[in-house]
């Protein structure tokens, strides 16, 4: 194999590339940005791909989620925080459910390039180059607004820079206290026209915190009431802005991308001899791979020998994203292959993009189909003997309305109220804790399973 370098992807072939007009503009950007501060530390990473092997040994869960695509307009602190809040929600009905450690990784912080299925999007007649994502082109539909600037990049680190600081704050700074994201939980539960259906489960967690209580355990006396582990991730789409943020950790001496803590490389980007994969393999970060139908075992063991050539735990996400109908036609095989060839990898399961189907205009996702997808992905782990290690979704925490059903039903007429998304349909606030309650009855089952072995081995 050839020498890795940071920029060693730029000899190989690669797809979803920007037409960037002004290409000195453009490595002028990128050698600025080589000169700013890393975004996170090699540490931090270390620190998640550790938390990610406890996943794939069956000791942990994983949540990932967070925006399709993160926009400048939508960049503010209430945006910020409502994310936060609903993911945390989400994390303490996983947590408490299957009675496993939640590793959390937000797609937050730097998720803002987009691999798209053709280069140019017509309409009425226009043609112009497709939007790629806020750090490459705007969205408006004019000329102008389409052409790759560089300038977006330096935005985009920004603004990254920007949203990590609040979130560190808010994991570490007290507003992620147990006490907190519970009362949080209460009010959805109580608010949501299911609640019957959610009431026993946080039920139980109000006793268990006032059990905790009264033996003095509090956020106040035990930080790991208070505070929290959170990441970002994002797809290493537009490699010059990887390239540039990639660092020598000094401590290790080991090379590391400092955009996020963990990066994927998308279904349409995974070709073993082309760009991204050159590039992924030669950082020490932990990785996500997605895998849709078209990828195969042999397929797939290829890419594990590319990406994880040591078989360390934690370093390789298979993140599954088959469609809800497909999850057992192509799952198994590919679950088959790599617990033959002995491959540790972690299990997540993204019921998001197998799932898009248009309705009244708009790219949707029904609901029901995103929770079909999830319960599939469990059924098959649950045959195969493996874990199911985790979830991926798109989702914000804000009201919108983009994907269809959930508890309060969201019909296809609806779509047009807040359709706000700048790529594909995320769950809404309301949604995405629905989810994480229905995918907790998931988690019970298969803890009820492994307490049953337990009691008959003891
Ligand atoms: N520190 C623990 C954890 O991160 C418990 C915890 C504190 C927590 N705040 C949280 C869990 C918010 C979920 C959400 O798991
Ligand atoms: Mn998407």
């Amino acid at each position: 194999m050839t020498k890795w370098s940071p920029d060693s992807w730029r000899s190989k072939p690669i797809s979803q590339v920007p037409a960037y007009p002004d290409m000195a503009a453009l490595r002028n950007t990128e050698a600025q940005l080589a000169t700013f501060p890393p975004l996170v530390f090699a540490g931090e990473a270390r620190k998640l791909k550790k938390q990610l092997a406890t996943v794939s040994a069956g000791d942990a869960f994983l949540l990932q989620g967070g925006d399709c695509a993160e926009s400048f307009a939508e960049h503010g602190a209430d945006n910020i925080r409502d994310f936060f809040r609903v993911f945390l929600q989400m994390a303490v009905v996983l947590t408490f459910s299957g009675s496993q450690p939640v590793v959390k990784i937000g797609r937050v912080a730097g998720q803002f390039a987009k691999p798209r299925s053709s280069d140019n999007e017509t309409k009425e007649g226009v043609s112009l180059p497709s939007y790629r994502g806020d750090i490459i082109n705007g969205i408006e539909f004019n000329e102008k607004a389409r052409i790759p600037d560089p300038a977006r990049q330096e935005m985009a680190y920004r603004q990254s820079a920007a949203t990590l600081n609040l979130l560190r704050a808010f994991a570490q700074g007290g507003y992620a206290s147990l006490e907190n994201v519970h009362r949080w939980m209460l009010g959805f539960v109580s608010d949501s026209p299911q609640a019957e259906k959610y009431e026993a489960l946080a039920n139980r967690i109000t006793d268990t915190m006032d059990f905790m209580r009264a033996m003095g355990i509090t956020s106040d006396s035990h930080f790991a009431l208070r505070e929290t582990d959170f990441y970002t991730s994002h797809e290493a789409l537009l490699l010059g802005y990887e390239e540039a943020l990639t660092r020598v950790d000094s401590t290790s001496g080991d090379w590391y991308a400092t955009s996020g803590h963990m990066i994927w490389v998308g279904d349409r980007t995974r070709q073993p001899d082309h760009a991204h994969i050159e590039y992924c393999r030669g950082i020490e970060n932990p990785l996500g791979l997605k895998c849709g139908p078209s990828l195969t075992p042999d397929g797939l063991i290829e890419l594990i020998d590319l990406l994880n050539p040591q078989n360390e735990p934690g370093r390789l996400t298979l993140i599954a994203r088959f469609g809800a109908d497909k999850v057992g036609d192509h799952l198994p095989k590919l679950v088959r292959a790599v617990e033959k060839e002995g491959r540790k990898v972690v299990w997540s399961c993204d019921p998001m993009h197998g799932n898009t189907i248009t309705a009244a205009g708009y790219k949707t996702r029904p609901f029901d189909r995103i929770l079909k997808e999830v319960q599939a992905f469990f059924d098959v782990h649950q045959a195969e003997g493996t874990h199911a290690g985790g979830i991926h979704v798109e989702m914000t925490g804000s009201n919108v309305t983009e994907c269809t059903g959930g508890a309060r039903a969201i019909r296809d007429e609806e779509l047009q109220d807040r359709y706000h998304t700048h790529c594909d349909p995320r769950l809404n606030a309301d949604q995405a804790v629905e989810l994480a309650f229905l995918v907790s009855e998931l988690l019970k089952k298969r803890q009820a399973g492994h307490t049953k072995h337990t009691q008959a081995a003891e």
